[in-house]
């Protein structure tokens, strides 16, 4: 099987796309709903972004080039959505309002609006409370040195968006590495930026400001967090191998797999590659992961930080494993922070206790995921404890089914779909249409499994 492109370059792809000059050409282009709204976004703003089935066209406007949207910009459902697009209207010279849904609006912004804000920028909450609906005003920015409290590539990359219209350098360090799409899709855009790792776990990515980017040809990888749910059906349904091809396994994201194997499950890591975009590589010719139009480079392994080479793609071969219980913590939650839900169930069906702490973050995502996942699991049998920044799990107790409340929150739908192929008896998820956030094929592809 296959799954859709990755999510948070996609919506890369798009921005970046359009604020460079020339034609951005994308496949593979994940059409969830998140990446809708950025789409739409966009073209209020004046780009022109041609939907093919297998491709999509941004008719980039150059750095300086987008023009004042006559209305609210939707951003739906989407953070990614909201915090890049600060960064980038930031710079803008004209005034813009961002507004999304009830969760949206209730998440935090206060995380961009303090270094955007501190960078010149005129950002303000409508209602005052620190969240959307934001409104933009013309500002000049200035770069900044910011040292981000919270370990967010989506912090970090509202802020090295806004340190392109900046007058000087802006640095951001992050106290463990998030996921590092921007750096690596910036570079091949043709920023200039740099990204180190310190010895003490910390990030610091410097972007200085430049004349134009330049448009590229992507082929976006197939989500590694869409994969996670079924690498997990893969691991816990008794019988099954399972074969996942083209999945993105940026170090900055594959966290799951190592605690897949951690946890004692059987996977091995196929025809491994990097794919484009990469600064200066466009030969477009191969047609590798069945993806045509995706060139590559070969021979690269898993671990390591990929530097401007890249995203690194595998396929990925799952077989029934029994599991043990783990402990999760530290630098490796920012690289399974989205995959916590579909751990969680691993873990209720693991021999031994799992312990994921060190993970706050699960509290500001769609929904407040320790809560979400609790509930749910304790609604089929499991054994699990919340704690202030994360969960306590005492595995091995048999899951069985259950009314699941999604609370809208893709994740929590499909993560529960999973526990419901192991679980006795049947398994009914509320609202379940939340996953065209982003995988809209999801209990299509299921069901085919
Ligand atoms: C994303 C970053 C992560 C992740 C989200 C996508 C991105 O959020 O949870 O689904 O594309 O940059 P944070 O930056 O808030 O951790």
């Amino acid at each position: 099987m296959t799954v859709p492109g990755d999510k948070s370059i996609s919506h890369r792809s798009i921005m970046f796309g359009s604020i460079a000059l020339g034609t951005t050409v994308i496949t593979n282009f994940l059409k969830g709903a998140d990446c809708l709204s950025t789409i739409g976004c966009f073209q209020k703003m004046g780009v022109e972004i041609t939907q093919k089935p297998d491709v999509i066209y941004v008719h980039g406007r150059g750095l300086r080039g987008l023009s004042a949207p006559s209305e609210t910009l939707d951003v739906g459902n989407s953070g990614t959505t909201t915090r890049l697009l600060s960064g980038i209207l930031a710079g803008q010279p004209f005034s813009a309002v961002m507004s999304g849904d009830e969760s949206l609006n209730s998440r935090p912004m206060g995380r961009i609006m303090t270094p955007l804000n501190r960078m010149g920028a005129h950002i303000t909450s409508i209602c005052g409370n620190n969240c959307a609906p934001l409104r933009t005003d013309p500002s000049t920015l200035h770069g900044i040195r910011y040292h981000s409290p919270v370990a967010s590539a989506q912090v970090k990359s509202a802020i090295l968006l806004a340190g392109l219209y900046a007058d000087g350098e802006t640095c951001v360090t992050e106290p463990a590495l998030s996921r590092n799409h921007t750096e690596l899709m910036l570079a091949g855009f043709g920023a200039d930026i740099t990204s180190s790792l310190h010895e003490d776990g910390s990030a610091t990515a410097c972007i200085s400001p430049c004349q134009e980017l330049f448009g590229q040809d992507i082929c976006v990888p197939g989500d590694i967090s869409s994969a996670a749910y079924f690498i997990a059906a893969g691991i816990l349904v008794p019988g099954s191998e399972l074969l996942i091809r083209n999945v993105g396994t940026n170090p900055t994201r594959a966290g799951i797999l190592k605690v897949c194997e951690a946890m004692g499950a059987d996977i091995t890591y196929l025809n491994t590659r990097n794919m484009a975009p990469a600064a200066g590589q466009t030969d477009n010719t191969s047609t590798a992961g069945g993806q045509a139009g995706c060139s590559h480079t070969s021979g690269q392994t898993l671990t390591g930080l990929p530097q401007n080479t890249g995203e690194p793609t595998a396929d990925i071969l799952v077989r029934h494993s029994s599991l043990h219980g783990v402990t999760i913590e530290g630098d490796l939650i920012p690289a399974l922070i989205d995959e916590i839900p579909v751990i969680a169930v691993m873990a209720a069906c693991a021999e031994g206790t799992t312990i994921i702490r060190d993970a706050a973050e699960l509290k500001v995502k769609e929904t407040n995921r320790i809560d979400t996942v609790t509930e749910n699991l304790r609604a089929m049998g499991a054994d699990i404890t919340p704690t202030e920044d994360g969960m306590i799990i005492e595995g091995g107790r048999p899951l069985k089914g259950a009314q699941i409340r999604s609370h809208l929150d893709h994740r929590i739908a499909m993560a529960f779909a999973v526990a419901g192929l192991t679980a006795e008896g049947e398994t009914v998820i509320d609202n379940s249409q939340c996953v065209d956030v982003s995988y809209p094929e999801f209990f299509q592809t299921i069901a085919r499994i």
